[in-house]
């Protein structure tokens, strides 16, 4: 059977709303589009908004005026979201002539003050990224998982990933000499850096990186299938709802459509929702390019050039000792 059999697939990508669609794309601005769909339909919301720092596809404004904006938003999405079910918020700093604003911070109280309850606060790390000067270098976001009620989904067995030592037994009690670990494995944790290195990595443009990673496209800010797809098989059953108010490029869609999920977008950018449709046309008719989910992360062998100590570092004059130690903390 191949891949455009498996998934349960229309031949297009919806522009409109109807029950009756499995993926829907919305060109639209994020607040109106919300504000024209039914009450109490979503399983799962997740998004990663704009975070006010000056990206092609926002203005900036003052983070009490764009916390303003958020909250209208986020009103509409928890109109939207089931009873039991799950919002997840990605997000990382706001940096305003270098003082640093933590977002999830500032949205915590939003969702709290609309009823929503805090199940986790992930850290999504990772190795790569802008080098700092005045501060430690930034190396993680995080995702806000909060669910509507207490009685809510969580599919762990869908998500497990392999124990470190799956051979560990019991030491005392009833069970003593017995596997004390399960055979699906065990539960991700909290801290996600399972993919972000290489994601990361793309980003900053190493060498053959860019070109290697298989889902990238010209968005500035995608996010990785794989970040979405964790979430959507912990926290939806199959042909439930799934919402991105902030779309992009349809990561999330994909991340659904892959999982026999259905899925809305909207995106206020028409470049990004045409790319979102084909992205998710391309998955159905299995020629789209996705790293493959719970994959390990590419451990660099010490071979490799990006990896080496560069040539010019190597003379005289530059204390070796020193080099390793620097080397060590930062060699992306
Ligand atoms: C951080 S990006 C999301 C990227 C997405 N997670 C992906 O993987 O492609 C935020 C997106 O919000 C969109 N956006 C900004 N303001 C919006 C608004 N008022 N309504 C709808 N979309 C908006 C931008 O065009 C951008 O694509």
């Amino acid at each position: 059977m191949s891949d455009a059999t498996f998934y349960r697939s229309p031949s297009s990508v919806a522009s409109s709303f109807s029950e009756e669609e499995r993926v829907v794309m919305l060109l639209s601005d994020a607040k109106e589009a919300c504000a024209g769909l039914p009450a109490e339909t979503f399983r799962l919301v997740i998004s990663s908004p704009p975070y006010n720092i000056g990206k092609s596809y926002e203005k900036q404004t003052s983070l009490e005026e764009y916390l303003a904006w958020q909250e209208g938003v986020i009103v509409e999405l928890v109109r939207l979201l089931k009873p039991g079910g799950s919002l997840c918020w990605q997000v990382g700093n706001y940096v305003n002539s270098g003082e640093v604003f933590p977002l999830d911070i500032y949205f915590y109280p939003l969702f709290k003050r609309l009823g929503l309850q805090l199940r986790n606060r992930l850290i999504w790390h990772y190795e790569h990224g802008l080098h700092a000067s005045l501060r430690f270098s930034g190396r993680y976001e995080t995702l806000l998982w909060f669910t509507k009620g207490s009685n809510y989904l969580f599919n762990l067995d869908a998500v497990r990933v392999p124990a470190k030592y799956p051979g560990k037994l019991h030491f005392q009690g009833k069970k003593k000499g017995m596997p004390s670990g399960n055979p699906l494995g065990k539960n991700p944790s909290d801290f996600w850096s399972y993919l972000a290195d290489e994601w990361e990595s793309g980003v900053l443009k190493i060498p053959n990186v860019k070109a290697n990673h298989p889902e990238k496209t010209c968005h500035p800010c995608q996010f990785p299938v794989e970040l979405v797809e964790r979430c959507v098989l912990a926290l939806t059953e199959e042909d439930d709802w799934v919402l991105d108010p902030f779309a992009g490029v349809g990561s999330t869609l994909v991340a659904a459509a892959k999982n026999n999920r259905r899925a809305v977008g909207i995106d206020r950018n028409a470049d990004f929702c045409e790319l979102a449709k084909t992205r998710v046309t391309d998955l159905y008719a299995g020629t789209l390019k996705l790293r493959p989910l719970g994959k390990p992360v590419h451990v660099p062998t010490g071979k490799e050039k990006v990896s080496q100590i560069p040539q010019e570092w190597l003379q005289k004059n530059v204390n070796n000792s020193n080099l390793t130690l620097s080397l060590g903390s930062d060699t992306d």
